[in-house]
């Protein structure tokens, strides 16, 4: 099928690469030169494991170009609108005029056969307002559906290709049909497929992601339970996680969530419940970013009352994306931390395999460190924030030769307690009953 995908941020360029992968035409439209040079490279502008290589595998081939213009060819079949809805600036509600302007530019250029699909998360409601809109400027009823993408970044592109289930919201038959076609060779392999609503489907991606932040925040509440009462939440954790009702994924207790996705998307829920006027309904939601927030505390706590006074204390994170196997570092727990320890006056280095590039230059109060062993030089205290591969992969022993003191905060409970405290180690796991 002949299909554009407008925006190529995360959510579009995963999602177009796999289009073209499935065997449609794609053409990715992208409004930034930076990022459209990049992919024409064949490199994405963000760090996402084999995403390069796939776009290199369709990129110039008839299968996935990319266009500054939004002049949509005659035969497009359908459109799919991609572009970012941030958090607006201090308000915590979402940002969608990006979308409204895609969308009304789009309309301006389409066949009225079109259809246009929405993948961005938005506030339910916004697909009505957005079809009424694009409905005026085009002149004719737009064909407008919702489908809502639920990849993880670190394996975005196996997610988009294999996902869990396709969400179809429509208002008419046409649109799900044309989707259906589309997604072919996903839904012929059984992936689960749900035909719905369209506030439905607008729903279901922050559904989905106020459940998960919730399902974290559970766990690091009652690690904060485990740390004044002398369990272990780590263990509480395995233990409840065999009842299949509960499930052991998404609670793994730690310095929280963060991220492009759960923290921004659980603000603007709350923000658009409150607009509606059920608000009281999802108002725990604050509780869960209220006990997120608490644990990036806890750990500046910790460094308190192990280092005493921080000022000019020589403190080393590791880590510093929202989680491994991505260069993100929207509203990471790592990085806040990091900056919180600079702010209390500690001298603090950061390291990451893949995120210090897109540090660039921002917060210079953080010392920069590209090499693992230089480091550690010195330091005074470890935190480790991001659970990277190469950190759980750390040998304890000579790591320790190389600090000033043989102390370390496991913020994601990844290390492997025994084999730290025999190499001599202080090891602080969070909500956990170890330390030695
Ligand atoms: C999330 C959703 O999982 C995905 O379905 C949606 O499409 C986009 O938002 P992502 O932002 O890539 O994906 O991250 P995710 O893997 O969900 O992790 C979010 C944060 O939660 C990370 O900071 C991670 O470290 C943290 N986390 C996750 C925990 O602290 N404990 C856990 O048990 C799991």
């Amino acid at each position: 099928m002949q299909i554009g995908v407008v925006g190529l941020g995360y959510l579009g360029l995963t999602h177009a690469v796999a289009l073209s992968k499935l065997g449609h035409r794609v053409v990715g439209f992208e409004s930034d030169l930076t990022r459209r040079n990049l992919i024409r490279e064949g490199r994405a502008p963000f760090y996402e494991p084999g995403l390069d290589n796939a776009l290199q595998q369709v990129h110039g081939s008839e299968n996935f170009t990319v266009s500054s213009q939004l002049n949509l060819d005659e035969a497009m079949e359908i459109v799919f609108l991609c572009v970012g809805t941030p958090q607006s600036g201090a308000e915590e509600s979402v940002d969608t005029s990006s979308l409204y302007s895609a969308g009304l530019e789009v309309a301006r250029s389409i066949r009225p056969d079109t259809v246009v699909v929405g993948k961005s998360t938005v506030p339910v409601g916004t697909a009505r307002l957005l079809r009424n809109r694009m409905s005026e400027a085009a002149g004719f009823s737009i064909h407008l559906a919702w489908n809502p993408e639920f990849l993880r970044e670190g394996t975005a592109l196996q997610d988009s290709l294999n996902p869990d289930r396709i969400v179809i919201g429509s208002w008419d038959a046409y649109s799900s049909q044309k989707l259906k076609e589309v997604y072919k060779p996903i839904l012929e392999r059984g992936t689960p497929l749900l035909e719905v609503d369209v506030p439905t489907a607008e729903l279901v991606k922050v559904a989905a992601n106020a459940f998960l932040a919730t399902k974290i925040s559970f766990i690091n509440a009652m690690a904060e339970i485990a740390e004044v009462s002398g369990a272990d939440a780590v263990e509480l954790a395995k233990a409840i996680g065999y009842d299949e009702r509960i499930g052991n994924k998404f609670l793994r207790n730690g310095i929280g969530f963060g991220g492009g996705c759960l923290p921004k998307d659980i603000r603007g829920f709350v923000a658009r419940a409150e607009e509606l006027g059920v608000g009281k309904a999802i108002s725990f939601l604050r509780d869960v970013e209220a006990i997120n927030q608490r644990r990036r505390a806890r750990v500046v706590t910790l460094a308190e009352q192990e280092l005493g006074e921080l000022k000019n204390r020589k403190v080393l994170v590791l880590g510093l994306s929202f989680k491994p196997d991505s260069d993100d570092m929207r509203d990471s727990p790592a990085l806040d931390i990091a900056l919180r320890l600079a702010e209390a006056g500690a001298r603090v280095t950061v390291h990451d395999p893949v995120a210090l590039g897109a540090l660039g230059k921002n917060h210079p109060a953080l010392i920069r460190e590209q090499d693992l062993g230089a480091a550690a030089k010195d330091q005074e205290l470890v935190i480790l924030g991001t659970e990277w591969t190469e950190y759980k992969a750390i040998e304890p022993k000579a790591f320790g030769d190389l600090v000033a003191n043989k102390l370390i905060i496991d913020g994601r409970n990844v290390l492997d307690v025994t084999s730290w405290q025999a190499a001599g180690w202080r090891l602080i796991a969070l909500g956990r009953n170890v330390h030695n």
